[in-house]
Protein backbone atom coordinates (compact mmCIF):
# COMPACT_ATOMS: atom_id res chain seq x y z
CA UNK A 1 0.00 0.00 0.00
CA UNK A 2 1.12 3.43 -0.28
CA UNK A 3 1.61 6.19 2.06
CA UNK A 4 2.61 8.63 -0.39
CA UNK A 5 1.54 9.28 -4.47
CA UNK A 6 2.67 12.78 -5.29
CA UNK A 7 1.77 13.11 -9.05
CA UNK A 8 3.35 15.13 -11.84
CA UNK A 9 3.98 18.26 -9.61
CA UNK A 10 5.02 21.32 -11.04
CA UNK A 11 5.71 24.75 -9.11
CA UNK A 12 7.02 28.19 -10.52
CA UNK A 13 7.41 31.37 -8.20
CA UNK A 14 9.28 34.14 -10.13
CA UNK A 15 10.77 31.61 -12.24
CA UNK A 16 9.67 27.41 -12.88
CA UNK A 17 11.05 25.44 -10.37
CA UNK A 18 10.25 22.09 -11.78
CA UNK A 19 7.57 19.99 -13.41
CA UNK A 20 6.45 16.38 -13.84
CA UNK A 21 7.69 15.46 -10.19
CA UNK A 22 6.34 12.31 -9.14
CA UNK A 23 7.42 10.13 -6.55
CA UNK A 24 5.60 7.36 -4.49
CA UNK A 25 6.66 5.90 -0.71
CA UNK A 26 5.27 2.31 0.64
CA UNK A 27 4.88 1.73 4.36
CA UNK A 28 8.56 1.41 5.79
CA UNK A 29 10.09 2.82 2.76
CA UNK A 30 12.45 6.34 3.59
CA UNK A 31 12.94 8.22 0.32
CA UNK A 32 16.15 10.87 0.40
CA UNK A 33 15.68 14.35 -2.12
CA UNK A 34 19.29 15.16 -3.08
CA UNK A 35 19.84 18.49 -5.28
CA UNK A 36 21.89 21.85 -4.51
CA UNK A 37 20.43 25.05 -3.12
CA UNK A 38 17.72 26.23 -4.29
CA UNK A 39 16.42 23.53 -6.87
CA UNK A 40 13.51 23.21 -4.75
CA UNK A 41 14.07 20.58 -2.23
CA UNK A 42 12.14 22.24 0.70
CA UNK A 43 9.38 23.54 -1.87
CA UNK A 44 8.06 19.54 -2.71
CA UNK A 45 8.87 18.92 0.73
CA UNK A 46 6.17 21.94 1.66
CA UNK A 47 3.90 20.36 -1.16
CA UNK A 48 4.08 16.52 0.06
CA UNK A 49 3.49 17.52 3.67
CA UNK A 50 0.36 19.92 3.41
CA UNK A 51 1.44 23.28 3.53
CA UNK A 52 2.02 24.44 0.35
CA UNK A 53 -0.30 23.41 -2.97
CA UNK A 54 1.60 22.59 -5.99
CA UNK A 55 0.62 24.53 -9.23
CA UNK A 56 -0.04 21.66 -11.05
CA UNK A 57 -0.39 17.69 -9.51
CA UNK A 58 -2.05 15.83 -7.41
CA UNK A 59 -0.51 14.41 -3.82
CA UNK A 60 -2.34 11.67 -2.03
CA UNK A 61 -1.24 11.10 1.28
CA UNK A 62 -2.41 7.94 3.59
CA UNK A 63 -6.29 7.63 2.90
CA UNK A 64 -6.95 10.76 1.35
CA UNK A 65 -6.97 11.65 -1.94
CA UNK A 66 -5.65 14.87 -3.72
CA UNK A 67 -4.89 16.42 0.14
CA UNK A 68 -5.27 20.26 -1.57
CA UNK A 69 -9.02 19.03 -2.69
CA UNK A 70 -9.76 18.52 1.71
CA UNK A 71 -11.28 21.60 3.56
CA UNK A 72 -8.89 23.60 5.80
CA UNK A 73 -9.94 21.86 8.68
CA UNK A 74 -9.58 18.24 7.46
CA UNK A 75 -6.01 18.94 6.79
CA UNK A 76 -5.61 20.45 9.66
CA UNK A 77 -5.91 17.84 11.20
CA UNK A 78 -4.08 15.73 8.85
CA UNK A 79 -1.22 17.48 9.91
CA UNK A 80 -1.74 17.60 13.68
CA UNK A 81 -2.71 14.04 14.03
CA UNK A 82 -1.05 11.85 11.24
CA UNK A 83 2.08 13.71 9.78
CA UNK A 84 5.16 14.28 11.44
CA UNK A 85 6.89 17.63 9.73
CA UNK A 86 10.83 18.27 10.98
CA UNK A 87 12.45 21.27 9.43
CA UNK A 88 15.25 23.12 9.47
CA UNK A 89 13.96 26.01 11.82
CA UNK A 90 13.09 24.14 14.43
CA UNK A 91 9.57 25.75 15.60
CA UNK A 92 10.69 24.51 19.36
CA UNK A 93 8.68 26.69 22.15
CA UNK A 94 11.86 28.43 23.11
CA UNK A 95 10.59 29.94 26.85
CA UNK A 96 9.84 26.64 27.30
CA UNK A 97 11.81 23.52 28.95
CA UNK A 98 12.92 20.65 26.51
CA UNK A 99 10.58 18.19 28.01
CA UNK A 100 7.45 20.67 27.72
CA UNK A 101 8.22 21.36 24.11
CA UNK A 102 7.76 17.23 23.94
CA UNK A 103 4.64 17.16 26.39
CA UNK A 104 3.19 19.30 24.57
CA UNK A 105 3.36 17.72 21.00
CA UNK A 106 2.78 14.45 22.94
CA UNK A 107 -0.89 15.36 24.00
CA UNK A 108 -2.03 17.41 20.52
CA UNK A 109 -0.56 14.09 19.10
CA UNK A 110 -2.66 11.74 21.59
CA UNK A 111 0.60 10.15 22.72
CA UNK A 112 2.02 8.78 25.55
CA UNK A 113 5.92 10.30 25.79
CA UNK A 114 8.82 7.68 24.77
CA UNK A 115 11.76 7.91 27.31
CA UNK A 116 14.00 5.32 25.48
CA UNK A 117 13.50 7.04 22.29
CA UNK A 118 15.34 10.46 23.88
CA UNK A 119 17.63 8.47 25.73
CA UNK A 120 18.97 7.10 22.34
CA UNK A 121 18.91 10.10 20.72
CA UNK A 122 21.10 11.65 23.91
CA UNK A 123 18.83 13.97 25.00
CA UNK A 124 17.31 12.20 28.32
CA UNK A 125 19.62 14.38 30.53
CA UNK A 126 18.83 17.44 29.47
CA UNK A 127 14.62 17.94 29.41
CA UNK A 128 14.40 20.10 32.28
CA UNK A 129 16.54 23.20 30.67
CA UNK A 130 14.60 25.28 28.72
CA UNK A 131 15.44 24.91 25.33
CA UNK A 132 17.72 28.11 24.56
CA UNK A 133 20.10 26.84 26.88
CA UNK A 134 20.54 24.34 24.45
CA UNK A 135 22.96 23.77 21.84
CA UNK A 136 22.13 23.72 17.95
CA UNK A 137 22.31 20.10 17.71
CA UNK A 138 20.48 18.94 20.82
CA UNK A 139 17.64 21.36 19.75
CA UNK A 140 17.80 19.45 16.23
CA UNK A 141 17.41 16.42 18.07
CA UNK A 142 14.81 17.84 20.69
CA UNK A 143 12.70 18.40 17.21
CA UNK A 144 13.10 15.04 15.98
CA UNK A 145 12.42 13.55 19.23
CA UNK A 146 8.95 16.03 19.59
CA UNK A 147 8.07 14.59 15.77
CA UNK A 148 8.59 11.02 16.66
CA UNK A 149 6.46 10.92 19.88
CA UNK A 150 3.74 11.99 17.77
CA UNK A 151 4.28 8.34 16.19
CA UNK A 152 3.29 9.64 12.28
CA UNK A 153 2.54 7.84 10.24
CA UNK A 154 4.29 9.90 7.34
CA UNK A 155 7.43 12.12 7.78
CA UNK A 156 8.95 14.64 6.38
CA UNK A 157 12.42 16.34 7.18
CA UNK A 158 14.00 19.13 5.79
CA UNK A 159 17.87 18.66 6.07
CA UNK A 160 17.26 16.78 9.19
CA UNK A 161 20.80 16.48 10.27
CA UNK A 162 22.34 19.51 8.83
CA UNK A 163 23.47 20.95 12.32
CA UNK A 164 24.79 17.61 13.52
CA UNK A 165 28.30 16.20 13.19
CA UNK A 166 28.96 13.36 10.63
CA UNK A 167 28.43 10.30 13.58
CA UNK A 168 25.61 12.19 15.21
CA UNK A 169 24.11 12.55 11.94
CA UNK A 170 24.76 9.15 11.27
CA UNK A 171 23.24 7.95 14.74
CA UNK A 172 20.02 10.26 14.27
CA UNK A 173 19.41 8.82 10.79
CA UNK A 174 19.62 5.00 12.14
CA UNK A 175 17.06 6.24 15.01
CA UNK A 176 14.56 7.37 12.62
CA UNK A 177 15.18 4.47 9.88
CA UNK A 178 14.54 2.31 12.85
CA UNK A 179 11.63 4.14 13.89
CA UNK A 180 9.86 3.10 10.60
CA UNK A 181 10.78 -0.01 9.99
CA UNK A 182 9.02 -0.48 13.86
CA UNK A 183 6.08 1.34 12.94
CA UNK A 184 5.42 0.92 8.89
CA UNK A 185 5.91 4.17 8.92
CA UNK A 186 7.56 6.69 5.59
CA UNK A 187 10.31 9.00 5.28
CA UNK A 188 10.33 11.34 2.38
CA UNK A 189 13.89 13.97 3.62
CA UNK A 190 15.89 16.73 1.63
CA UNK A 191 19.54 16.61 1.99
CA UNK A 192 22.71 17.54 0.56
CA UNK A 193 24.30 14.85 2.16
CA UNK A 194 24.73 12.14 -0.09
CA UNK A 195 25.58 9.77 2.79
CA UNK A 196 22.58 10.44 4.76
CA UNK A 197 20.73 10.01 1.36
CA UNK A 198 22.67 6.95 0.84
CA UNK A 199 21.00 5.47 3.93
CA UNK A 200 17.56 6.03 2.08
CA UNK A 201 15.95 3.13 0.31
CA UNK A 202 15.51 5.18 -2.42
CA UNK A 203 17.21 8.37 -3.74
CA UNK A 204 15.86 11.07 -6.45
CA UNK A 205 18.14 13.87 -7.52
CA UNK A 206 16.49 17.49 -8.33
CA UNK A 207 18.54 18.58 -11.20
CA UNK A 208 17.41 20.82 -14.50
CA UNK A 209 13.59 21.31 -13.07
CA UNK A 210 13.43 17.39 -13.18
CA UNK A 211 13.37 14.95 -10.46
CA UNK A 212 14.95 11.33 -10.85
CA UNK A 213 15.21 8.59 -9.40
CA UNK A 214 18.84 7.49 -9.08
CA UNK A 215 18.98 4.48 -6.20
N1 LIG B 1 7.59 31.57 -0.76
C1 LIG B 1 8.43 31.84 -1.77
N2 LIG B 1 8.24 32.89 -2.58
C2 LIG B 1 9.08 33.17 -3.62
N3 LIG B 1 10.16 32.40 -3.92
C3 LIG B 1 10.40 31.34 -3.15
C4 LIG B 1 9.56 30.99 -2.02
N4 LIG B 1 10.06 29.85 -1.44
C5 LIG B 1 11.15 29.52 -2.15
N5 LIG B 1 11.36 30.39 -3.17
C6 LIG B 1 12.44 30.33 -4.17
O1 LIG B 1 12.35 29.05 -4.82
C7 LIG B 1 13.65 28.53 -5.05
C8 LIG B 1 13.76 27.13 -4.42
O2 LIG B 1 13.76 27.25 -3.01
P1 LIG B 1 13.82 25.99 -2.04
O3 LIG B 1 12.66 25.12 -2.32
O4 LIG B 1 13.96 26.53 -0.68
O5 LIG B 1 15.15 25.25 -2.53
P2 LIG B 1 16.14 24.26 -1.75
O6 LIG B 1 15.40 23.73 -0.57
O7 LIG B 1 16.47 23.20 -2.76
O8 LIG B 1 17.33 25.06 -1.38
C9 LIG B 1 14.63 29.53 -4.49
O9 LIG B 1 15.09 30.32 -5.56
C10 LIG B 1 13.81 30.35 -3.52
O10 LIG B 1 14.28 31.63 -3.39
MG1 LIG C 1 15.87 23.85 1.46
Amino acid sequence: MHLLQAIDLSHAFDYPLYKGVSLECKRGESIAILGVSGSGKSTILNHLSTLLPPQNGVINLLEWQDIYSLSSSELLALRRLKVGIIFQSHYLFRGFRAIENLQIASFLAKQELDFDLLRKLGIDHVLRQQVGELSGGQQQRLSIARILCKKPQMIFADEPTGNLDKQTAHQVMKIILDFLEQNGSGLVLATHDEQVASSCTKVFMLENQTLRQIK
